[in-house]
């Protein structure tokens, strides 16, 4: 069992965003190939950090008012309670906004300068004169060149799927400003990766099969193909620096130029070790098998410690060409293993934040889900190869329900009822063959292939279960042969303990308390096929894992419950709340003009704040028919309306516009809505969108209420730009 010396990291996150589904299935893979490691002795120092850098994030924060240092402590404040709530234990988390990052950032960099690999080029860039600043492409949209379709990227046509320069496009505006861009050059910073000797050592690095020699290649054999590929189509030089403004490093004697985010990022990974190790933590470890008392130079440098990164797929390019390049031309260590996992999806659904599908990890442990049913369901799915990971409901029920309580938990709780006063006796559990279980289940997590792992599991559990029920204890002591009973008991405990050692580094939590029931040591590799024996005196049971009630997983996938509007106008603004409802949603209460009299400004309120071309087309107006009209009982505010909006199916929205319109009046009419709002639930129902009204902010009920209607001609289903 090879005791190996491990520097584990996840992919950093971007620090401008909640950890979603994807972020926890990695750190949850993770995490069970680290504890299995530490169970057979190894050391390993396990690292996370926030991804700060770029200039989305500067962008972000601007936009929230605050700094991006503010900006991004807020986020870092809230990794905890996620990491913690599913038993994710990283020794450390760090910033790539850190006093280690900028100094390895810098460092790596003149070494990569002392080599002759950075190089500087002029390129022409466009540059947006309001907000002062250059524009990465994704700030930039205009009309495609090939097609004329309005709006798109600067990168491709997301209508006819071209793919261009930011400066082919026709009318081109920055989203940030909606100002025209001007073209204006700056002198940009080069990584020469396309220099022979960086290509050939690429070149060995990824299709290396046995980089280390313990049989686990540096790569899977289908990111080693990816990497072929990409040698074919020809390695470009990497553009790392960026203009002022920027959030980020500062180049070294380089002023108003920064390190491209993805420059820094992976160095992070080290910044973190770093603080790990100068803040002592590594010598004063929660795992004594992870203590150790090198300084981090000392680590990072010893040949025998193995560097080892669990990423995604959408980031192979970055982890296994330019961070190789970077460490090994820099005079350093490069990783030992890049393992790449697939997506997450729901139901087959690939995870779109707009359209609410995806699991929030936070609202999981918020209706009291069981962390460890979660992660024994996406351990069970996973293995070593680049597959997409899906989350379906139904199956998350009954793996869970089925494997955990029905198989596993089931024989502790009824194999401990015969043994009288918790005393085992001898028994032989040769027959099953424990020991070829453990080795084979220890293997599988190494190579990450832990549904392999959980099926060798599950069918050890399958045969203690038919031993039990084929000796029949219950019967046995009908019989007077409890002894016999006690003896069949006693080795399905035995075996409960071998189960138990391999769901520990999936289940850390369940295995504790199992641990403390059979008043065993900390389980690990080496002790967990060794017999409690004869004699063992294990605790008093107490249920182990509850089942999961499929309520609680409709709850999760419900839509988030807004406020119902309040009946009476609230005495705040002056006005009800009516978000969601139709009139008035999300407008800023008015403001009342000097002197308290009536309002100066039209329709009751300030124009709002200015907003992007980008912002207003993130909101998806659509001609609706209204098909359906009805009044809400028990509501004298809301109709229930059933609009079309040509998709081949109904929607249903209420609308708080019941006291100016009778229903009848309003079917078969054309409206406005907003097609692409998240679905309410209500206490009435769900509503799907929201129909456009006009209104004045404090006078609705004096002046009224008027819904939007096209001049005629518009048809449903028609978007409203
Ligand atoms: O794709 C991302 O979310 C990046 N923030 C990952 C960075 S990984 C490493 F390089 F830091
Ligand atoms: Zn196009």
């Amino acid at each position: 069992m090879p005791q190996r010396k491990l520097f584990v990291t996840t992919a950093l996150p971007y620090a401008n965003g909640k950890f979603h589904i994807g972020h926890i299935m990695e750190y949850i893979q993770a995490d069970i190939w680290v504890r299995s490691q530490r169970m057979q002795g190894s050391m390993v120092q396990f690292v996370g950090a926030d991804d700060a850098h770029g200039a989305p994030i500067m962008i972000a924060a601007e936009k929230a008012g605050k700094t991006p240092q503010q900006f991004v402590g807020e986020i870092a404040a809230g990794r905890k309670q996620y990491l913690d709530g599913f038993h994710i234990r990283f020794d450390n988390w760090h910033s790539t906004d850190s006093p280690e990052n900028t100094e390895l950032a810098q460092a790596i960099y003149r070494q990569l300068k002392a080599k002759g690999l950075i190089t500087t080029r002029t390129i022409e860039q466009f540059y947006d004169p309001v907000k002062g600043m250059f524009l990465p492409d994704r700030y930039i949209k205009g009309e495609c060149p090939v097609c004329h379709a309005k709006d798109q990227y600067g990168d491709s046509c997301e209508v006819c799927s071209s793919v261009y320069a930011p400066t082919e496009l026709i009318a081109p505006y920055s989203t940030l400003t909606g100002a025209r861009p001007e073209l204006r050059s700056s002198d940009h910073y080069f990584f020469q990766l396309s220099k022979p000797q960086v290509v050939e050592f690429l070149k060995a690095w990824t299709q290396d099969k046995d980089a280390d020699g313990t049989g686990v290649p540096r790569l899977q054999p289908e990111m080693a193909k990816k990497a072929g590929e990409w040698f074919e189509a020809g390695m470009a030089d990497w553009d790392i620096s960026r203009d002022a403004p920027y959030f980020g490093i500062e180049i070294p004697d380089v002023p108003g130029k920064y390190f491209y985010v993805w420059l820094d990022a992976p160095v992070g990974y080290l910044a973190s070790l770093k603080n790990h190790f100068d803040r002592g933590q590594a010598k004063d470890h929660w795992h004594p098998a992870s203590r150790t008392d090198a300084t981090f130079e000392q680590y990072i440098s010893d040949p025998q410690v193995e560097q080892v990164h669990f990423i995604g797929k959408d980031i192979v390019y970055f982890h296994t060409l330019f961070w190789p390049a970077m460490l090994k031309f820099s005079g350093r260590k490069t990783p030992n293993q890049v393992n790449v996992h697939g997506f997450i999806t729901v139901s087959g659904e690939k995870m779109s934040k707009s359209r609410g599908t995806g699991i929030d990890p936070l609202k999981y442990l918020s209706l009291g889900m069981n962390p460890e049913w979660l992660r024994y369901y996406i351990a069970a799915k996973l293995n070593a190869r680049v597959e997409d990971v899906d989350f379906n409901p139904d199956d998350f029920v009954a793996r869970v329900n089925s494997d955990l309580v029905g198989k596993y938990v089931n024989i502790a709780s009824r194999a401990v009822k015969f043994i009288a006063g918790g005393k085992l006796v001898a028994g032989d559990l040769s027959a099953l063959n424990p020991g070829r279980l453990v080795e084979s289940v220890r293997q599988q997590y190494e190579s990450r292939d832990y549904g392999k792992a959980l099926r060798e599991v599950m069918a050890f559990a399958d045969e203690v279960n038919l031993r039990f029920d084929s000796a029949a204890p219950w019967k046995l002591v009908k019989e007077g042969k409890s002894e016999e009973a006690a003896r069949v008991c006693s080795e399905c405990l035995e075996a409960f303990k071998v189960l138990t050692a391999c769901l520990k580094p999936v289940l850390p939590e369940l295995a504790k308390q199992a641990e403390q029931f059979l008043r065993c040591e900390p389980l690990d590799w080496d002790n967990a096929a060794r017999p409690l024996g004869e004699g063992h005196q294990v605790g008093e049971y107490k249920h182990l894992m509850q089942r999961v009630d499929m309520k609680v997983v409709d709850a999760l996938f419900e839509p988030a419950v807004d406020a119902i509007p309040s009946p009476q106008p609230s005495p705040a603004s002056g006005r009800g709340r009516e978000a969601g409802v139709g009139v008035g949603a999300g407008a800023p209460p008015p403001q009342p003009s000097p002197g308290g009299g009536g309002s100066e400004q039209p329709g009751g309120e300030e124009i709002g704040e200015t907003i992007t071309i980008d912002d207003f087309t993130k909101i998806d107006l659509r001609i609706a028919k209204i098909v359906e009209c009805k009044a809400v009982e028990g509501s004298t505010k809301l109709l229930q309306l059933t609009l079309d909006v040509g998709e081949g199916r109904h929607r249903n929205v209420f609308s708080g516009i019941a006291s100016a319109y009778q229903p009848e009046d309003l079917v078969g009419k054309l409206t406005v809505m907003v097609a692409n709002l998240a679905p309410r639930k209500m206490k009435f129902g769900v509503s799907e969108g929201m129909v456009l009204a006009a209104s004045h902010a404090e006078e609705k009920q004096k002046n009224g209420i008027y819904v939007l209607s096209p001049w005629p001609g518009a048809e449903p289903g028609m978007r409203v730009r």
